[in-house]
């Protein structure tokens, strides 16, 4: 628990720097996993001020998004494509066959093939070095939403009505947010070797409290990380209220 967002990001960013550089010197590559959403925001900020102002290079790394909204070109302004390129991907120097995130405009009869690909991807790469996540007020962790198996993997799902009215206001009314994504599984997750939620504010106290706490269960896809031998959830005063 941090007193500030800021101050978790930075120790956070530290943390990914050190890896990274650590790679460096080996000769080895990274694999991050990444999320988008206002979480990870000051966190990618970090990154990006390590880079110009500390000599930080991000040619070692390799990165595989969470999640893309189904049906969104990657020029539409919220896709998270287009997030990741504003937000991290055009101010570092991560080369850009590095870069994956699933296709939102895949067809339909194309998804199985296109998600396994995904996973392969990621298997190919050696596997999740060090995954980002965020956490959404249905315990959403990608966009595995609850009823998300603990072995559940990339696949296209229906988003639930909090999660359509949460991002009601990035897209000018929640009849204009996609209602399906493709999203890595909960078992896609969980194979990472090290996981860091973070979360921030008064807002997601509740959700973090029956993550962190409560049973584990596929009515809050982040309770699985309870179940993984290196999560940890990286969250500000606010977000931990609930907790006892
Ligand atoms: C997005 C993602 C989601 C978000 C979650 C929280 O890639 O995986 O799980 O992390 O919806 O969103 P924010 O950070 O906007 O509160």
């Amino acid at each position: 628990i941090f007193e500030t967002s800021s101050a978790a990001a930075a120790a956070l960013a530290g943390e990914v720097k050190a890896l990274v550089e650590t790679r460096q010197k080996e000769g080895r590559q990274v694999v991050l996993g990444l999320a988008t959403g206002s979480t990870p925001v000051p966190f990618y900020r970090e990154l990006i001020r390590l880079h110009r102002e500390e000599g930080l290079s991000l040619r070692n790394v390799v990165t595989f998004n969470l999640d893309e909204y189904h049906g969104l070109a990657p020029t539409h302004p919220e896709s998270y494509f287009r997030f990741m390129r504003e937000q991290l991907f055009d101010h570092v120097d991560i080369p850009d066959e590095n870069i994956h995130l699933p296709s939102g405009l895949v067809a339909v009869e194309e998804i199985f093939d296109h998600c396994h690909a995904y996973e392969e991807m990621i298997d190919a790469a050696g596997g999740i070095d060090f995954q980002i996540l965020g956490i959404g007020r249905t315990g959403h962790i990608g966009f595995n939403e609850p009823g998300s198996s603990r072995d559940s993997l990339t696949r296209r799902i229906t988003l639930d009505r909090i999660t359509r009215q949460d991002a009601a206001g990035d897209f000018r009314g929640e009849e204009n947010v996609p209602r399906f994504a493709i999203t890595m599984g909960v078992g896609t997750i969980l194979r990472a070797r090290k996981i860091v939620l973070m979360a921030w504010g008064e807002g997601k106290a509740e959700v973090v409290a029956r993550a962190v706490e409560g049973v584990v269960t596929e009515a809050v896809s982040a309770s699985f990380l309870q179940e993984h031998g290196d999560a940890r959830f990286v969250i500000d005063a606010p977000a931990s209220r609930e907790l006892t």
